[in-house]
This record gives C-alpha cells, sequence and structure tokens, in this order.
C-alpha cells in the first residue's frame, strides 16, 4: 500500500484519507519510513475510525484524527487525492460507505484498499483451537498462584490478551462468510457501479505469499474521461 504514495512525489499537497485507521499503523510507517521522507510533508493524513481512540493512543503525530463512521464521513464532497483503508472497510455498511467514498474522492484520485480474503476464516479457526489450549494452559498455572503474586498477575494479563484475540477469530469464523468478498469476480461486480468510469484492479495476495494474512488489493484508479 505504501508504494501508492510514491505517485505524488511531485505532487504540492496530497490529502490521504485512512478509513479505520485505527490507532494509525500505517500512519506511523510512513514516517518511519526513509522512502517517504522528501515529500512526507506534503502528505496530509486524516485517520477515521469509530472507535473511541484518544490523541494520546494515536500512532502518528503526523495524523490528523476523526472519531466517525465511515459510512457517513463528515467530509466536502471531493475531498481527498487519496482514500486508503486496510483491512477496514469491508467491516462497514457497504452500500454507505462506497458511496461516500465515491462522494469525497477528487476526480483525478486514487482509491486503494485492502480487503479481508475468506481464508482468513480458516486461519482464524485454526487460530482459535490453538488459542483454546494455550488458555487452558494458563488457567491450569493460574491455580497454582495466588491473587496478589507477581506471576498471577502477568499470567492473569496474558488470559486476557488470549481471551481477546479468541473474540477477534470468533467474530471472524462468525461474520467472515457474510462480510468478506468471495473472489475477485465479486469484488468488481459489487464496485462497478459505484465508480463507474475509473479501471478498478484486483490482485490476490494469497495466504503464505507476505506475512500471515491474505488479502484482495484493490485499485480505483481517477476518472477517465471520454473523448
Ligand atoms: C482490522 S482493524 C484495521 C485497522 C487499521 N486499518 C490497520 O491496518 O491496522 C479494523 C478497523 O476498522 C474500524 N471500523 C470498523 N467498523 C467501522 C465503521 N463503521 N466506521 C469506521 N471504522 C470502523 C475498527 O474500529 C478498527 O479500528
Amino acid at each position: 500500500m505504501a508504494d501508492h504514495f510514491q505517485r505524488h512525489e511531485t505532487a504540492n499537497l496530497c490529502y490521504v484519507l485512512d478509513l479505520g485507521a485505527g490507532r494509525g499503523i500505517l500512519e506511523e510507517a510512513i514516517d518511519n519510513d526513509k522512502r517517504f521522507a522528501p515529500y512526507r510533508s506534503r502528505l496530509i493524513f486524516i485517520t477515521l475510525d469509530v472507535a473511541d481512540i484518544n490523541n494520546q493512543q494515536l500512532l502518528s503525530s503526523n495524523q490528523q484524527h476523526v472519531i466517525a463512521e465511515g459510512e457517513k464521513p463528515p467530509f466536502v464532497d471531493k475531498a481527498f487525492d487519496l482514500v486508503i483503508s486496510n483491512m477496514a472497510i469491508d467491516l462497514m455498511p457497504r452500500d454507505d460507505v462506497f458511496q461516500q467514498v465515491n462522494r469525497i474522492i477528487k476526480l483525478d484520485g486514487r482509491i486503494i484498499l485492502n480487503l479481508h480474503h475468506p481464508n482468513l476464516i480458516e486461519i482464524a479457526t485454526q487460530k482459535l483451537k490453538l488459542l483454546r489450549q494455550e488458555l487452558k494452559k494458563l488457567q491450569r498455572k493460574l491455580d497454582y498462584k495466588s491473587p496478589g503474586n507477581s506471576d498471577y498477575n502477568q499470567i492473569s494479563e496474558k488470559i486476557k490478551e488470549i481471551q481477546q484475540q479468541m473474540k477477534d477469530a470468533e467474530f471472524i469464523i462468525q461474520n467472515g462468510p457474510k462480510m468478506f468478498f468471495p473472489n475477485r469476480e465479486e469484488i468488481l461486480a459489487y464496485l462497478s457501479p459505484f465508480f463507474p468510469q475509473r479501471e478498478i484492479k484486483i490482485k490476490e495476495v494469497p495466504y503464505g505469499e507476505i506475512g500471515e494474512n491474505g488479502w484482495w488489493e484493490v485499485d480505483i484508479g481517477p476518472v477517465i474521461l471520454s473523448a
């Protein structure tokens, strides 16, 4: 995703909206990547997320954060040169969010989306099994410790972490089948009516190729003006 910023190397200001940005992992990565240093100051990042994230929790000091729903972004029409979203837009009410993205993107703007791949459901199923085993082990360990003891607190913290990861995995297993696009053709068929004059390219980044998760990388180009 970061590679897409390079075309703005020579541009003046580039207004970027990161939809469902969380705390701003991507913005932090861009801040720390020397390749972007020459033009980083011209990239204006607006991050949006529905979660209750306060300014102290933001990871980049160069992001302007907005708490809002992605399907109701509080911005004027054609405000952004680039709209990006990493593993988030397909968790939002679909019709509304894509209508809004089409409204707030400039005619010559670009949209880059990483969408969840259905193989995440299989990965989450396997992960959940391992997490359950891990949880049992930790709960057994805890039985031999007394409350207040530093080991007890450490193990309790770890248990909380595992329980959160289990919730995340359960969410994917339950909701993934209705939320995630199953294949490239369905993504294209779904998105084309929202972005009729733009070229849509879809790349499948499969499980195992990069990192742990597979995803769909969607690149929606500028409006193509007919002659
Ligand atoms: C899997 S996280 C991805 C976070 C970030 N993009 C990243 O790459 O680390 C999904 C994010 O989408 C946000 N989200 C889910 N539904 C949303 C909605 N309707 N509007 C705005 N943000 C939403 C969640 O709060 C969460 O931060």
